[in-house]
């Protein structure tokens, strides 16, 4: 009896599957079988039996694979292994690669391509952690050289493994004198998008960048697994002689060059070429093929092009000690990179914006539940958000918010002694605060904010949005004699003095800025205008590079401003200095 040419239903397939344990032997098997449905002698012999166990419990292992999401699973379409394979061969010149490795080969695309494009190969090692996929491997391999019927064969072992338990110490000494070209797709997935789907593909050291526990908690310890595949490829196989191609997010790349200050591995001419991940995986990830150059000395920048164009875009990396994202920029405006003499802040935080944000419609102010709001003006601010920012100078704003404090953790009882109405507009809407998750607003005063003090109430405030990828700057002015506030999307510095808010607006949106900031800024980060970044403007060596003839016709300020404004920068530099000693 062949039970695999019978369709058992799903239905059926469950309950063989919950009732197993009672499947022992014939007669309670057809006892079972007997009560459930009346079917005497549902199987006629052991023999029988045992063969119907032997399938079910083959089909249950299919059905339990894993998800295949947990292994990063995005198999590459053969042209793009193909382009990818194409590119190693032009670097390489007329060097013969004898030698291939794809750690992760999934059906086995690079493989087929590393075939298809170097024709002296003389050993090939593919491992791969799912065994439908090194099937699917050896009939892609199989397939090949039927086809290519005059190929030369070389030695092809294809591993069912782990490849953190591969042992590539012993295969890298074994390969020492061929050509090697390490290419392929390591997953794409991270330690924290494991742990969350419980994954045990995880490399035995999962601490493999000795992060703390606090980096975890941080986000700082949430690796790529194609960043520990792509290290422990380097860290065996960099001084062979040969090429090193992965297909991965950028942020591995970003993150291997980095890392290559204290690994110094023995890799140069790194490259990043751009993919279209949508296209090719139907994913929106920023990705690439990073390919680099074997046993050389250790490189310590990467040129950013493009796969199918080639086209150079920049070069980032290492400048001495500092990491930035264009090389060339950097070099031409690194003469500000030092330490801001005004401490940028972050605008205002209340995780409340159905209640505290509102606008004025026909002089009513109406709220984010399309409530009318009947509050003194008092604690009433104009507020911008990174997207009111656009132009160099505004007093103008769509949304209004409550200021409930004047620095943080200041108690809120005074609201209800001295604004009434705007107490009861709070204390009716008290549920909106409750229900607010971060945990900075546990054990604070009732209707907290955050991003609040003396300086939110400047005046004059120069702003710069953190969620944009351009860096300008706007000049934001008071408006109806009251401070215009900035939300928590946006960074600013303040000033009492109109004049001195002109000159860091003119200093910091002039082009030698903008091309320092452009070299700093990784424009692929979710906030690429941070804190960090811009406390890196020293203004008063940007200050130096001018002279008041210089600036008078772009801005309308006195000299002695602009002499009173060099000497503020001064003292300030003066005092950080005095805190140093
Ligand atoms: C992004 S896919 C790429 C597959 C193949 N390299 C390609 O380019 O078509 C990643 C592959 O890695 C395999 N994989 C995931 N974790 C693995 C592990 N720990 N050891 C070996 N292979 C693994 C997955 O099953 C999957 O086939």
């Amino acid at each position: 009896m062949d039970f695999s040419t019978i369709d058992i239903s799903a239905i059926s397939f469950e309950y063989f599957i919950s009732n197993q344990s009672q499947i022992t032997d014939l007669q309670s098997c057809n006892d079972l079988l007997r009560e459930k449905c009346g079917v005497k002698s549902f199987f006629e012999d052991e023999k029988q039996l045992s063969r119907f166990i032997a399938l079910i419990a083959e089909r249950n292992n299919k059905a339990e694979e894993p998800d295949r999401r947990e292994y990063g699973d995005f198999q590459t379409n053969i042209n793009l292994a193909l382009k990818s394979a194409d590119y190693i061969k032009s670097i390489s010149k007329d060097e013969n690669i004898a030698f291939i490795l794809e750690p992760t080969c999934g059906k086995g695309h690079f493989i087929i391509a590393a075939l298809a494009t170097f024709t002296d190969i003389k050993r090939i090692v593919g491992i791969e952690i799912y065994q439908p996929y090194v099937w699917e491997a050896k009939f892609n391999i199989l397939d090949f050289f039927l086809i290519n019927k005059n190929r030369s064969v070389p030695l092809i072992e294809i591993f069912h493994a782990n490849v953190f338990d591969f042992d590539f110490e012993s295969l890298s000494k074994e390969t020492r004198s061929l050509s090697t070209c390490i290419i392929g797709n390591p997953p794409w997935v991270t330690n924290s998008e494991l742990s969350s789907l419980a994954s045990k593909n995880l490399p035995q050291k999962s601490n493999f960048k000795k992060h703390t526990g606090f980096d975890a908690l941080t986000g700082k310890g949430n690796f790529d697994i194609g960043e520990s595949i792509s290290l422990l490829m380097l860290k065996h196989f960099s001084s062979h002689q040969g090429y090193f191609g992965f297909l991965v997010k950028n942020s591995v790349v970003k993150n291997l060059v980095y890392d290559q200050k204290k690994n110094l591995y023995p890799i140069n001419k790194l490259k990043k070429l751009a993919i279209d991940a949508k296209k090719e995986f139907n994913v929106s990830v920023d990705a690439c093929f990073f390919v680099a150059e074997f046993n050389l000395q250790a490189g310590l920048t990467c040129s950013d092009n493009d796969l199918y164009s080639l086209q150079e875009k920049q070069i980032f990396g290492w400048v001495n000690n500092k990491f930035v994202n264009s090389v060339l920029d950097y070099k031409q405006a690194k003469d500000i990179d030092g330490k801001s003499q005004f401490v940028w802040r972050q605008g205002l935080k209340h995780d409340c914006a159905k209640v505290m944000e509102f606008e004025r419609n026909n002089g009513h102010y109406i709220n984010g539940l399309n409530h009318e709001l009947h509050i003194e003006s008092d604690l009433v601010y104009g507020l911008l958000k990174s997207s009111d920012l656009k132009h160099t100078q505004t007093n103008t704003y769509r949304k209004l918010t409550i200021v409930t404090q004047k620095k943080i953790g200041q108690e809120t009882n005074y609201i209800k002694r001295d604004y009434p109405l705007t107490f009861e507009y709070l204390n009716n809407n008290s549920e909106y605060f409750d229900r607010r998750k971060s945990s900075i607003y546990q054990g604070k005063p009732r209707f907290s904010i955050f991003g609040i003090g003396d300086y939110s109430f400047m005046p004059y405030k120069i702003a710069i949005s953190g969620m944009y990828k351009t860096t300008h700057f706007t000049l934001v002015t008071p408006a109806n004699g009251k401070p215009i506030m900035l939300d928590d999307t946006c960074y600013f510095i303040g000033f009492e003095k109109e004049k001195y808010a002109k000159i860091a607006l003119y200093l910091l949106n002039h082009k030698h800025t903008q091309q320092f900031l452009k070299a700093i800024i990784f424009t692929d980060s979710k906030r690429a205008v941070t804190k960090d970044i811009l406390m890196r403007i020293d203004f008063l060596m940007l200050y130096k590079l001018f002279d008041y003839t210089l600036i008078t016709n772009n801005i309308a300020v006195e000299i002695e401003d602009w002499e009173d404004f060099g000497k503020l920068l001064e003292q300030k530099t003066d005092a950080k200095q005095m805190t140093l000693f």
